[in-house]
């Protein structure tokens, strides 16, 4: 499976700060925003991603990121001239995706919960149909919503309805099998003129195809998509990282945890950056100065 990660858009709720930055390079706490979708990829196990942004902020996330060697990934740039919907990933990625089934992954969600790496590697290793998510928010107007029948079946999908039939959001991670681009070309633009990912959706859900896993509330979605929100998702990482002293979506650790480096990798990639808390993490790593991880088990919870 490839990953896609849509980065492109224009951030006019977070004005005046991406007058001139993108919003996916944004910081949240001690990193890019994007490093947070990224590390939701590496966490599934891809590792051949396309990078779909602006024209204008393309280059920068080409001198950010680069080929992706050094995390032994495989980065692919391509320019989102306007913002014409989040289905577009598919009509723009198409020579990227080769007929192979991907995962979609919007640029500024953040995800976080135990187990999630698993349930990711498990997500990937679809190969027909499609796979979303809900998650209960208490905002279900500014989402793509779900609507469920008296048996909790889907019904249907509605793109920021005004009266939402469920508080079940769709966060901005998607499984498609090969028939994504072929659907995706057959799709409109809607009302506001974008080709939504709703409507893609609605595709597979009518074919039958379509598997909706909810988020249970263990788990966090976040928004980045206001200062509030940018702002509450910056405190989250911060409270955890520190209670922790382990850091979230940094993508060093993940490559070198999964085998994709070498700790005279790790090293290299570290030195650059020691100065900054981020580096010296990244430095413990490579020193073996980390705690002792114990596997997470509850004992009791796994006898009921
Ligand atoms: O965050 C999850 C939600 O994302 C879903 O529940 C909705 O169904 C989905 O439509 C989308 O809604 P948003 O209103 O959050 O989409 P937004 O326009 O903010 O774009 C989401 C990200 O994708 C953002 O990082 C910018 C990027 N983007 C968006 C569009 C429309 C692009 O790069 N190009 C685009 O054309």
């Amino acid at each position: 499976m490839k990953g896609i990660i849509l980065a492109g858009g224009t951030g006019t709720r977070l004005y005046p700060l991406t007058l001139t930055v993108n919003k996916q390079l944004m910081p949240v706490y001690n990193k890019p925003m994007i490093y947070y979708p990224l590390s939701v990829l590496m966490l599934a196990g891809i590792r051949e991603i396309l990078i779909i942004s602006t024209p204008n902020s393309l280059p920068l996330f080409q001198q950010l990121f680069g080929d992706g060697r050094q995390w032994g990934l495989q980065f692919s740039y391509m320019e989102q001239p306007h913002p014409g919907g989040v289905a577009e990933a598919f009509i723009l990625g198409r020579s990227f995706l080769d007929g192979e089934p991907a995962c979609l992954v919007l640029g500024d969600n953040i995800l976080y919960g135990d187990g999630l790496g698993g349930l990711l590697q498990q997500a990937a290793r679809l190969q027909q149909g499609a796979l979303i998510f809900g998650y209960q928010v208490s905002n279900p107007q500014n989402y793509g919503v779900i609507e469920f029948d008296q048996a909790g079946r889907v019904l249907d999908f509605e793109e920021k309805p005004e009266f939402p039939k469920s508080h079940y959001a769709i966060p901005g991670i998607y499984f498609y099998d090969s028939q994504v681009c072929d659907l995706a070309a057959t799709l409109t633009p809607s009302a506001r003129g974008e080709l939504e990912i709703t409507d893609l959706n609605r595709c597979y859900l009518n074919r039958g195809q379509l598997q909706v896993e909810v988020f249970g509330r263990g788990f966090a979605w976040l928004d980045t998509g206001t200062h509030e929100s940018l702002h509450q998702a910056s405190s989250f990482i911060q409270s955890l990282e520190e209670r922790q002293g382990l850091k979230i979506a940094c993508v060093e650790e993940i490559a070198y945890q999964r085998g994709y480096i070498s700790s005279e990798q790790l090293h290299r990639l570290a030195e650059p950056l020691a100065k900054s808390d981020y580096g010296s993490y990244l430095m413990q790593l490579v020193n073996g100065n980390t705690y002792q991880t114990i596997p997470a088990r509850v004992p009791v919870l796994e006898a009921i």
